[in-house]
């Protein structure tokens, strides 16, 4: 009986063994995919690069909505570490208090009353007789900011409204920075011009036009300014103008530029205007949805980079070409096409929220949106720039969620791509943890949340104004104007 049963026993347990041993074949073949390394194992179409022919950087007024959000939303808000404790203020139990503490806060603001159509009429939106600015009480009656590609340059709206609801009892913001109504009190004053949207609506110049609508904005700007006491003051040093579209303030830039610009970047001014000395380089708003943090789909997927943006560009995004050239004919090289206006932001956000890697290549300005739509989607930025400055850079060390890459050896053949196959699984990994534990940095939103885009901004200035009242103080070094 016994050699019986041991016969018939045999079979099953070699054909457990079979399964097991087959189970661990499928294991270990899908974990060498992941692993990057033998590029053998990949398959077609795994490295997908998703082309959107037009970009950010033309002036594209309202342009259908695709996927972005319509003015002020509440974005959801995202656990994610503070990667420097010592340098990013977090302190819940002061950021949550309804009242901010005047003399508590990192920065004081004046902000200027300029009429209306310098900011929210450029939007729409209409007072009653002298009133200046809308009532940021409730989010719903907020003049939302045009979407699409508008949006994200916007960083002017989204600081004014903050500041605005610093002095709005009911709104719950971080204490960061307050706006003082004395600007004798004030660290630094805010110039309320929406100069980017001004820009993208009214850089025209109309038949019976002497100047576009953007261009008359500006001078008068300066106008105003040079005729304020305030600006004679300093000379402007204390002022903080948000240009962050890069053809924005174009008339105006070189006249005020002894101020503190809150820009994109550094490539359309000269050195003297504006450097990282003075000036803070504010993120773009992400054009694709947020991805929440515990619901990132990469950690069953895989071994995809993306590449989103325009191949066929001017000045700087020659580099574009040149990799475009280089990698379309890599047999594990996949390019799809897409546009802003349909449903490319849509497509892109769903192929960079499954990707190990995004490309982000200079285009004609050294920055783009597109790295900050790879934070959004958590897909590791792979920054191919040279020029490129980031933001909160002084507080963010960017190595530990990106891969730079000098524009020299990206066009080398078979140097990017062997670059990325040979990340390994948990460099990957530690990456992508990092960049989902910063990506709360990047959200624009009204109510701020503490240490989010707008808050992080203000913390940038306030390090700023220190040394800009450093320069202000060696200068008064031997200078006898004290004694008359
Ligand atoms: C892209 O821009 C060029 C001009 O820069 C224009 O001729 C072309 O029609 C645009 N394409 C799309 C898809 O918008
Ligand atoms: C608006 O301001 C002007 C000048 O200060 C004043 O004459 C006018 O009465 C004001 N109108 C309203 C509705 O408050
Ligand atoms: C703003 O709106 C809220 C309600 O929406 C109202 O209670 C408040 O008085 C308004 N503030 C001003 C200055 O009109
Ligand atoms: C503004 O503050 C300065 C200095 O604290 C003070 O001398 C001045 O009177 C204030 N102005 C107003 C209008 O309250
Ligand atoms: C993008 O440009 C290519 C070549 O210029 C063209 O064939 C394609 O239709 C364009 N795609 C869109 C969405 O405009
Ligand atoms: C990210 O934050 C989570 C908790 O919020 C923490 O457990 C994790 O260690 C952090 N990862 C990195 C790479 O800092």
């Amino acid at each position: 009986m016994s050699w019986i049963s041991e016969k018939s026993i045999l079979p099953s347990k070699l054909l457990s063994c079979l399964i097991a041993f087959s189970i661990f074949l499928l294991i270990s073949s899908s974990l060498s995919l992941l692993e990057f390394n033998d590029s053998s194992l990949i398959p077609k179409s795994v490295l997908q690069f998703i082309l959107v022919n037009n970009t950010s950087i033309n002036p594209i007024p309202n342009v259908k909505e695709a996927d972005t959000q319509k003015g002020p939303v509440n974005s959801p808000v995202f656990p994610y570490e503070t990667p420097n404790p010592e340098k990013i203020i977090d302190e819940p139990e002061k950021h949550r208090k309804r009242q901010c503490d005047k003399s508590q806060a990192l920065l004081r603001v004046y902000l200027y009353d300029l009429p209306p159509e310098f900011h929210f009429g450029l939007l729409g939106w209409k007072g009653s007789a002298n009133q200046t600015w809308p009532n940021v009480s409730d989010q719903k009656t907020i003049p939302s900011y045009p979407g699409g590609l508008n949006l994200q340059h916007s960083t002017e709206y989204w600081l004014t409204l903050d500041l605005l609801a610093s002095n709005t009892e009911n709104v719950v913001r971080p204490c960061s920075a307050i706006r003082v109504m004395n600007s004798s009190e004030a660290d630094v004053l805010f110039v309320p011009f929406f100069s980017s949207l001004s820009y993208n609506r009214h850089s025209k110049r109309h038949e019976k036009q002497k100047a576009s609508g953007d261009r008359m904005l500006q001078e008068k700007l300066v106008e105003f300014l040079f005729g304020r006491t305030e600006w004679r003051r300093l000379g402007g040093k204390d002022h903080l103008i948000v240009a962050h579209h890069p053809n924005s303030m174009l008339t105006a830039r070189k006249k005020l530029g002894s101020c503190m610009f809150v820009l994109s970047d550094f490539g359309r001014y000269s050195a003297k205007i504006a450097n990282l000395k003075k000036d803070v380089i504010a993120p773009y708003k992400h054009m694709v949805r947020t991805i929440p943090v515990d619901n990132s789909p990469h950690s069953m997927n895989a071994n995809i980079g993306v590449f989103q943006g325009a191949i066929y560009r001017k000045d700087g995004g020659v580099i574009r070409q040149e990799l475009y050239y280089l990698l379309k004919d890599e047999k594990d090289v996949h390019f799809t096409f897409g546009s802003v206006q349909s449903n490319g932001v849509k497509e892109a956000g769903k192929g960079m929220a499954s990707s190990k890697f995004c490309l982000n290549i200079a285009g004609d300005t050294p920055s783009s949106n597109r790295l900050f739509d790879a934070i959004a989607s958590h897909c590791v930025p792979v920054i191919i720039s040279d020029e490129i400055e980031l933001p909160f850079e002084d507080v963010l060390d960017y190595s530990e969620f990106s891969v730079f890459v000098r524009s020299e050896d990206a066009v080398k053949k078979g140097y990017l791509l062997n670059l990325l196959r040979g990340i390994k699984r948990e460099k990957w990994t530690k990456m992508w943890e990092k960049l989902k534990n910063i990506s709360g940095h990047f959200e624009y939103q009204y109510p701020s949340q503490p240490n989010d885009a707008v808050d992080m901004i203000w913390q940038t200035i306030s390090r700023k104004k220190t040394s800009t009242l450093l320069n202000v103080h060696r200068k008064n070094r031997y200078s006898r104007s004290q004694f008359q």
